[in-house]
């Protein structure tokens, strides 16, 4: 059987532009996806939009626009930025397709034949920018949503409501015979915290304004219902279902999840309420959610009227694409909250890309041009320092054995500094064998087994940078005379050391990640 992999992020809402955060979230699970591709695994890599709701039809309403209208336009934005930013995306799923209401309404109707959805009134808070329901107890001091700070508003409606409290232990059992279903653990703790305190019944549809999918009216459970709407998330989670094909049985050729990558704002969604509706669809679980945490812009929260919001568009054209993407992997340890700042992008470009990845191609590169007239060394018998190479080797084989670990914890800050340790050992390498003095010296096997060394480095090098910069890795490739396309090589065979060189010419590029200057920031 194929090995698969199924990888979500969120479905981001149409009212907004796109900005930093979504890039962030967009962006790793790209390294993910695209390194388990490497690893031979056929990938369903999934992101799209929520275009339903009560936030998107306001948002519409304000612009004298119809909610499909904003839809269709914002929908472009996102295209163009994942376009941008080199995301693999295998899918793009859109709420308001026709695809999406047939699997919604199949699963609604599933957990209505199951019993847990029954008609009640709701009475309570809303939190319209959330899309969520809140009780008197979850506001903060001041009375607002206790996760965007805004106004709450009375609402009193007839409503469906789903029996989450029915839920509450298998989720906890759930979490404990699989920790691993939930990272990291700062998330899982506080969501078996709030499971321990209790689940309440949620309700699931609306019935105050009309832009979503229609409550199904001939499930046997369901009495009335045509002017209900399902309640966002209801509709919105499912779209990790619609993807796979729900509910044709072909389905279950992706399902479960492998990992829904998530903010840490909406984890409670994804590791309570999406995994209680699938069992009682009798539907598997995911197999894990990960929260990232939350990035601020220059030291301050991201918001619309402080005119702060981070623009992706920009970042990439100013300081270029994998330079950016580089940045957001390597800048906090995934699940951490962290800053962005154009001083430490700059910094990280400057030390960490120009000094230490280009140069080391471009010190290779020059000196295979310069001694072997551009032709790649073949590996010679003799190895003038064994100690030396012996060292690099033992570096390499190090990160390999780490590197998975690292994939399989989202730990992608980790897995670059460990592909940095390398990078860095190589350079030493070079000031260390000092292959300018053996050019002087006449040995030419010596000499050979130098550059032999360097560009069966870097060719590795590359290797373990695609995922995170695909154009850069496919750039050294070229530069050190690999044709063949890095995105379809295998990792496995690739990072085995000791290749023979291929025939194709060393040739200088453009340098890999050009300096940025002072009078840029
Ligand atoms: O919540 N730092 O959509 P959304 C890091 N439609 N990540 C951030 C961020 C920040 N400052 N701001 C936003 C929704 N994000 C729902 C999801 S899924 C079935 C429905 C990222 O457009 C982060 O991934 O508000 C967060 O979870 C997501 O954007 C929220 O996007």
């Amino acid at each position: 059987m194929d090995k698969k992999f199924y990888i979500t992020t969120p479905i981001y809402y149409v009212n907004d532009v796109a900005h930093i955060g979504h890039a962030y979230t967009t962006v790793s699970a790209d390294c993910l996806a695209r390194y388990k591709r490497q690893k031979g695994y056929k990938v369903l890599f999934l992101t799209g939009t929520d275009e339903h709701g009560q936030k998107v039809e306001k948002a519409a309403a304000a612009i004298g626009k119809t909610p499909q209208e904003l839809a269709d336009t914002v929908v472009v934005r996102f295209q163009e930025l994942w376009k941008t930013l080199n995301i693999s995306n295998d899918d793009f799923i859109r709420t308001t397709e026709d695809r999406h209401k047939v699997a919604v309404t199949k699963l609604w109707k599933e957990v209505a034949a199951a019993g847990d959805i029954y008609l009640g009134d709701y009475e309570g808070l809303y939190c319209t920018p959330c899309e969520n329901f809140l009780t008197e107890m979850q506001l903060d001091d001041k009375g607002n949503c206790p996760d965007c700070a805004r106004a709450v508003e009375p609402l009193k409606e007839s409503s469906y409501f789903f029996r989450l409290s029915k839920y509450g232990e298998a989720l906890l059992r759930h979490i404990e015979e699989t920790p691993d279903c939930l990272g990291p653990k700062v998330r899982r703790n506080e969501i078996t915290s709030f499971l321990r305190e209790g689940l309440h019944d949620i309700s699931i549809s609306r019935t105050s304004f009309s832009w979503g999918v229609p409550v199904p009216t001939d499930g046997s459970a369901i009495s009335e219902g045509s002017d209900h709407i399902m309640y966002v998330w209801f509709e919105a989670l499912t779209n990790y279902l619609t993807a796979t094909g729900y509910p044709d049985e072909k389905y279950k050729e992706f399902w479960p999840a492998d990992v829904h990558v998530v903010g840490k704002d909406i984890i409670r969604f994804h590791a309570v309420y999406w995994p209680a509706f699938l069992m009682a669809a009798g539907i598997e679980v995911p197999r894990k959610v990960f929260a990232h945490g939350w990035w601020t812009v220059e030291g301050e929260k991201m918001s619309k009227s402080k005119g702060n919001v981070a623009d992706p568009f920009k970042i990439c054209a100013d300081y270029g694409v994998d330079q950016f993407r580089y940045f957001l992997m390597r800048e906090i340890p995934f699940g951490g909250d962290g800053d962005f700042s154009i001083d430490a992008l700059k910094g990280r470009i400057n030390s960490e890309l120009a000094n230490d990845l280009g140069n080391l191609l471009s010190r290779t590169v020059s000196m295979i041009v310069k001694y072997r007239d551009g032709v790649s060394p073949k590996r010679c018998g003799a190895v003038e320092s064994p100690e030396l190479e012996g060292v690099l080797q033992n570096e390499f084989k190090k990160l390999a054995a780490a590197i998975d670990g690292h994939y399989s914890e989202l730990s992608f800050s980790r897995a670059l500094e460990d592909i940095w340790k390398v990078v860095r050992e190589l350079n030493g390498y070079v000031d260390k064998s000092a292959p300018w003095q053996v050019a002087k010296s006449g040995d030419d096997d010596a000499l050979s087994n130098i550059l032999y060394t360097l560009r069966e480095g870097l060719r590795i090098v590359a290797v373990y940078v695609y995922p995170f910069m695909p154009e850069a890795a496919g750039n050294i490739w070229h530069q050190i005379g690999i044709e063949k396309s890095i995105a379809e090589s295998s990792f496995d065979e690739e990072i085995v050391w000791g290749q023979e060189s291929t025939d194709g010419k060393v040739t200088k590029g453009a340098a890999l990640f050009p300096r940025i200057e002072e009078a840029k920031v």
